[in-house]
């Protein structure tokens, strides 16, 4: 989704801070790039394409000022044009604007600007808003209110920052779509110069400054030589500063081809800094805080994509628990049953941004339920509007495509059971299992075989991922992140369904990848299913433990240590992101930004 930089304080380095910054937010998924400065002129530079077309536009160009905003865009209206790129200027050229987000109401006010006189170069819905600070300018308004004036008329959801020429700083205002101010060198929300940023992420500006102010909607900020934060009536806000606790580095490839295979490779360490100080095995306790105290009659979990399958696994751990519990798509929560007062509604979501995630979370706090985010980004929108959080703690993940997050969502959600609504038998069992995980998954990486398997199947017409119980969302996930990240046709089924349909499509080139885990009544079960398709000459690559038998039947394996069959998913779905990751690498693909996708979903 679209990304928004600026920064004032950086002097003849502004124009690099915000080039740099718009290769931090690539990872949010872009079509086309743009860069606006003020100084003693307002100039702009934009362009279709990624940031290294920018950066070829800028050489021909020489933009100069002390103020600047640049854009990261993901069409939603109109196509990735230069000019559907943002900055959007007015008639004058003499106001700039970048916006994250979806103006509702643009066409009607486009056509009153257009009555009044305003030309169009774009068919974007942000166009309005420089326009819109014309008219206010025109009508005599000082800047700030122009701007104040322009978002008062906005209906829609908007991160925006605008520069205006002759007015020193930035304008920015936040109604549904996140924005965050970064405090530099010498700037503390008292003083008087100093480097201040704004982005919709922190990495845009992580490597300046920890320090951050995470504005909330319906608030402005001014960034001039001090920062100034107001509400919609105009009235002073003193906001707390947060500190943010990962680092620049965290943010690079540190050595690997791709964010991807880094962040796969990061889980040992992420899984560690999710039970850190969580988790005491000698007196077989959880300890999540407040959330302890939560003992909901029943649970509904919402999400999308791969966050709605460890949705699908948190639901069946509270099922198994004894609660109740149901997990819907977020966009499909209209139909679920009205939860009442004193159910928990718990949103899963990586960036804690995803609109549809958002949306239905509202609606749950409408019906007057009890909600939880467990999410990894502090200061996200979810976290702050929520009843409650739990931080899966996994660091930064740029990849568009999750993976170390769905293990730390995994690893989460097993916490909020085991302190919530889990007998102590089986925290005795499962917490020496957490505790095994992160060497575990160690152990994977270091020993798998997934390059090999992806090497020999890499070709298929199709694939097909099954399994059952804990390993049923794994099988979701498994074909999810084999699909967008390969282009390829890929589907997980549990493994029972396979017979009532999806098996006519198997043939001798759909391979089958069997997720058995233990040699309980479920693994045995899937093992019949491995039968099944092998007398349809599917070929079958089994990701088992040593428990099961199911590497005897099957014409490839993917081991796994043994653990619990509940924490082994985090273990099966290792190999699978390492398959899906090498199929995609011999094929060549854009592993980190796949087409199409983006990182934080932030449009319903
Ligand atoms: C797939 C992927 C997406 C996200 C989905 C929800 O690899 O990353 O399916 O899981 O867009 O995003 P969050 O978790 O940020 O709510």
């Amino acid at each position: 989704m679209c990304g928004i930089i600026g920064c004032i304080g950086r002097g003849e380095r502004t124009l690099e801070t915000l080039v740099h910054g718009l290769e931090k937010l690539e990872y949010r998924g872009y079509d086309s790039a743009g860069i606006g400065l003020s100084g003693e002129t307002l100039e702009i530079c934009k362009t279709a394409g990624d940031i290294a077309d920018l950066r070829a536009a800028l050489d021909s160009q020489s933009l100069t000022g002390g103020s600047g905003i640049g854009h990261t865009r993901w069409s939603t209206h109109g196509p990735p044009t230069d000019a559907n790129a943002h900055p959007h200027l007015d008639c004058t050229d003499s106001v700039a604007v970048v916006h994250n987000g979806i103006i509702e109401n643009y066409r009607s006010l486009r056509d009153q600007l257009r009555a009044d006189g305003h030309t169009f170069d774009s068919e974007t819905d942000t166009e309005v808003v420089p326009h819109l600070i014309e008219s206010g300018l025109n009508a005599e308004q000082s800047p700030e209110d122009a701007f104040r004036s322009a978002i008062s008329d906005l209906e829609g959801s908007y991160a925006i920052a605008a520069i205006i020429e002759g007015a020193d700083g930035l304008f920015v205002a936040r109604n549904d779509s996140p924005l965050v101010v970064g405090l530099g060198d010498g700037a503390t929300t008292e003083s008087e110069g100093g480097e201040f940023f704004i982005a919709s992420d922190v990495p845009a500006f992580r490597e300046f400054t920890d320090r951050v102010i995470y504005l909330e909607d319906g608030e402005f900020a001014r960034l001039d030589d001090g920062l100034t934060v107001t509400d919609h009536t105009g009235e002073q806000l003193s906001k707390e500063v947060h500190t943010i606790e990962w680092s620049a580095e965290q943010t690079g490839k540190s050595g690997y081809d791709h964010f991807m295979l880094k962040e796969i490779y990061e889980q040992p360490r992420a899984l560690r800094q999710c039970l850190r100080g969580r988790v005491e095995e000698q007196t077989a306790t959880v300890d999540i805080g407040a959330l302890e105290t939560l003992s909901p009659p029943s649970v509904q979990f919402v999400a999308c994509g791969t966050s709605y399958h460890a949705a699908l696994y948190g639901a069946q751990l509270f099922r198994d628990a004894g609660v109740p519990a149901q997990a819907f798509l977020a966009s499909e929560f209209a139909t679920a049953v009205p939860p009442i007062q004193s159910d928990l509604v718990i949103g899963i979501s990586q960036s804690g941004e995803t609109a549809d995630t958002l949306s239905a979370l509202r609606e749950a706090n409408r019906r007057g339920a009890n909600t939880l985010a467990v999410t990894n980004t502090v200061g996200s929108t979810m976290d702050r509007e929520c009843d409650h959080t739990l931080y899966i703690r996994s660091g930064p993940e740029i990849g568009v495509a999750a993976t170390k997050t769905f293990a730390g969502q995994l690893a989460a959600v097993n916490l909020l059971t085991l302190a919530t609504v889990e007998e102590s038998q089986s925290k005795r069992t499962v917490l020496p299992a957490l505790r095994e995980l992160p060497g575990d998954v160690q152990y994977v990486l270091d020993s798998s075989d997934a390059e090999e398997v992806a090497e020999h199947y890499g070709n298929s017409k199709s694939y097909f991922f099954i399994g059952r119980g804990y390993q049923f969302p794994v099988a979701l996930e498994g074909a999810l992140k084999l699909k967008e990240i390969s282009y390829e046709h890929a589907e997980g089924f549990a493994a029972g369904e396979l017979k009532h349909g999806p098996l006519a499509l198997v043939d001798s080139e759909t391979p089958v990848f069997a997720l058995v885990v233990g040699d309980g009544e479920k693994a045995r079960k899937t093992v019949g299913n491995i039968k099944e398709v092998q007398a349809r000459g599917a070929p079958v690559v089994a990701v088992t433990d040593e428990k099961s038998d199911a590497h005897r039947y099957a014409d490839h394996v993917l081991h796994i240590p043994e653990n619990t069959p509940r924490t082994a998913a985090i273990l099966t779905n290792v190999q699978l992101q390492l398959v899906a990751y090498h199929i995609a690498n011999q094929l060549g693909r854009s592993i980190d930004k796949p087409r199409n996708l983006a990182k934080s979903v932030t449009v319903e």
